[in-house]
């Protein structure tokens, strides 16, 4: 038996302490290493999660041997930067959603991985959670014959503060980057990454970032796609995938879910539930170690070209809104 894959967490924010709660439930993995801009926070972090190396810098984390894999969970703003400093150091890197500011940052970032042959890949948990894998599959299949709309909603009610990251333009805020990303990553399994039609509004609030927006995708084979996000509005995120024989309606909230019904055009109903082990995030660091034990560079599951195309939907949405981030100007 080898040695376990090492993993290494960038940043020690919300998400990062809900990602280090989720590695006892991965498999064939021990967490290693955390970075952090200030030596406190790493201290406090490894302390709290029983984390051997504590780097007091980003670049230390990513110069560390010992560890294999690096999640980087710092703001929108700083992905390119942080994903490509681990990459270089010959890391693999599982990244946050928006896997960037916009595509030509992801474009950059995706050649960086390809040219030092290392694995990268956009965390967007919800793809990899076993009810979610259930229904692709079970639409890939046929089952409520072809796909003709997609509904899906990511809608909280945060407290609102200018200078966190869900609002500041500096740190990429914005719901669309935000949440936005799930709606358009689900009815992307669907419907492809690439739609014809793309219309979108969004009411871009005090900070100049957009607090919620609502998105209508048009393909070319004639299916639709009908979205909602937001960060300052609650909504029953629930998501719906409509076709021409029957729909499955997955439970709200679809991004953490794990209960769907498929519903026949006969009336027929069949029940699924699919419970999660962790928090979830669990999954698509189980992913992330399939992919490195069998030598995959991409997950098939989440690839590259994916990530990009979806910052290009979003880049298209944004220019449509005016709405602008430092990163924008190169
Ligand atoms: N998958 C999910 O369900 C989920 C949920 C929430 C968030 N996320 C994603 O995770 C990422 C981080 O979100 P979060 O909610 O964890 O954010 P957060 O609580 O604000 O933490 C961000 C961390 O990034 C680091 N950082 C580096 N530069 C920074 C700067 N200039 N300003 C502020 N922090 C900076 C900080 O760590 P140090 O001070 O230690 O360097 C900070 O603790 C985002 O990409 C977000 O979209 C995903």
């Amino acid at each position: 038996m080898s040695e376990p894959i090492r993993w290494g967490i960038l940043a020690t924010g919300g998400i990062a302490g809900a990602f280090a709660r989720a590695m006892p439930f991965v498999p064939d993995s021990t967490l290693v290493a955390v970075g952090s801009r200030t030596p406190e926070r790493a201290q406090v972090f490894g302390q709290q999660y029983g984390i051997p190396h504590r780097h007091g810098s980003y670049e230390a984390l990513a110069a560390d041997p010992e560890v294999d894999v690096v999640y980087v969970a710092s703001p929108h703003a700083f992905h390119a930067e942080h994903a490509a400093l681990c990459l270089e150091h010959g890391k693999a890197v599982l990244c946050e959603k928006a896997f960037t500011i916009n595509a030509a940052e992801a474009r950059r970032l995706v050649a960086t991985a390809r040219n030092a042959k290392r694995f990268l890949m956009e965390a967007l948990y919800t793809r990899h959670l076993p009810l979610i894998k259930e229904v692709k599959q079970r639409v890939d299949a046929g089952q409520i014959g072809e796909v003709r709309m997609v509904t899906a909603n990511r809608c909280s009610r945060g407290a609102f503060n200018p200078a966190d990251r869900h609002m500041n333009l500096a740190l990429g805020g914005g719901s669309l980057l935000d949440v936005g990303i799930y709606v358009l990553s689900f009815a992307a399994m669907f419907l492809g990454v690439r739609p014809q039609h793309v219309h979108g509004v969004g009411h871009l609030g005090e900070t100049g970032a957009d607090e919620h927006g609502a998105l209508a995708l048009g393909y070319e084979n004639g299916a639709v796609a009908s979205l909602t996000f937001g960060l300052r509005t609650k909504n029953v995120d629930d998501a719906r995938i409509l076709g021409t024989e029957g729909m499955i309606l997955i439970d709200a909230p679809f991004w953490g879910a794990t209960r769907a019904t498929i519903r026949m055009a006969d009336g027929a109903e069949e029940f699924i539930e699919r419970p999660i082990e962790g928090n979830g995030l669990n999954y698509e660091a189980a992913e992330v170690v399939r992919c490195l034990r069998e030598g995959e560079v991409e997950s098939p599951d989440m690839p590259l070209d994916d990530s990009v195309a979806l910052m290009e939907v979003m880049d298209a949405v944004r220019r449509s809104w005016g709405l602008v981030y430092p990163n924008d100007a190169g």
